[in-house]
């Protein structure tokens, strides 16, 4: 694709509904379609950046759908990320009622994401095998944004930031977010604060480090989810949670399924066995006790 400069960052200029309505009664109906600069449309999302940043490395016509759709989810990931982060910074606060929203959000940009393997549904292994190997060691597994949500919600495998030690401003972005509580470790602590005894060794913990189901925290989602009244916020947050790792798991799901569909069990493009060692990643849970807590309840 033909690449043109990027463009200087400009403002965009807010309008007022009076100016609004001006600028409408004066265009007799019609959108406008005079501007002395660059449209504002572009100024604020920035679509003309975004519309360079496909560089496909075979002349494949198939090639571009599996780029954009990467892209595509890349930028899922990161929207997601950004509403989880969101989430933690209003339970820190005890604001669970507002930490509702943007959970529905993650849960329903996760949707969007999930979609989105639709795009790949073509491809069957004749197809891939046309410009795979062009793919040389690039692979998923080293997009840093997934590695994001993973910490976000909870997943965390110290050992999979090293693949970025030589990109120092990523490195440290996930080091940072290694260190800070996950969803999960801020809900573990809204329910102590909420008067759910809780041990001090979940409560101190290393955040840094996987959370490892504990029967203490299942006991506490037992006894709120007992409590069904309209006024039970935490029982609500459960299952905005809910939805948000039943999104997530699809998403791995599908990938899966993508995977198999397009190269069977075959090695990965990233040095790993492929399908086995996808499966055993599958196998860590997202916020554990709210799913085994079920059983009891
Ligand atoms: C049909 C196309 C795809 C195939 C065949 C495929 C294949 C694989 C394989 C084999 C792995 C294991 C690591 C390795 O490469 O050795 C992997 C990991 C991964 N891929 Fe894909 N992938 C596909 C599409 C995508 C897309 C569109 C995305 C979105 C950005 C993606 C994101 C990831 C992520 C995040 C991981 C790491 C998962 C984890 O840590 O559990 N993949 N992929």
């Amino acid at each position: 694709m033909e690449q043109t400069e990027l463009r200087p960052r400009t403002e965009v200029r807010p309008v007022t509904a009076r100016q609004r309505a001006a600028r409408a009664a004066r265009n007799g109906g019609e959108p406008t379609l005079e501007f002395t600069e660059r449209v504002p449309y572009d100024t604020y999302v920035h679509a003309s950046t975004l519309h360079q940043l496909q560089q496909p490395l075979s002349g494949d016509p198939g090639e571009m759908s599996f780029l954009m759709v990467s892209q595509i989810m890349e930028l899922y990931f990161s929207l997601t990320c950004h509403e989880l982060r969101e989430t933690t910074r209003l339970l820190r606060a005890d604001r669970v009622w507002e930490a509702l929203a943007p959970l529905r959000r993650a849960a329903l940009h996760l949707e969007g994401l999930n979609a989105a393997w639709r795009g790949l549904r073509w491809m069957t292994p004749a197809d891939f095998n046309r410009f795979r190997n062009l793919l040389g060691e690039g692979s998923g597994f080293q997009s840093a944004m997934y590695r994001h949500l993973e910490f976000l919600l909870g997943l965390r495998d110290p050992a999979l930031i090293r693949p970025f030690r030589r990109q120092t401003d990523v490195y440290a972005e996930l080091t940072d977010a290694l260190a800070t509580a996950s969803v999960w470790d801020e809900v573990v602590a809204l329910l102590a604060r909420y008067g759910h005894e809780l041990p001090a060794e979940l409560l101190e913990r290393d955040v840094a480090t996987e959370h490892e189901a504990h029967p203490v925290v299942e006991a506490a989602w037992v006894e709120i989810y007992a409590d069904d009244g309209p006024d039970n916020h935490l029982r609500m947050l459960g299952e905005a949670l809910t939805e948000v790792a039943e999104q997530f798991g699809d998403w791995r799901h599908h990938h899966v399924k993508a995977v198999q569909r397009t190269m069977g069990a075959k090695v990965g493009s990233g040095g790993s066995a492929g399908l086995a060692w996808l499966q055993r990643s599958m196998a860590r849970v997202v916020f554990p006790e709210l799913w085994s807590a079920r059983t009891a309840m």
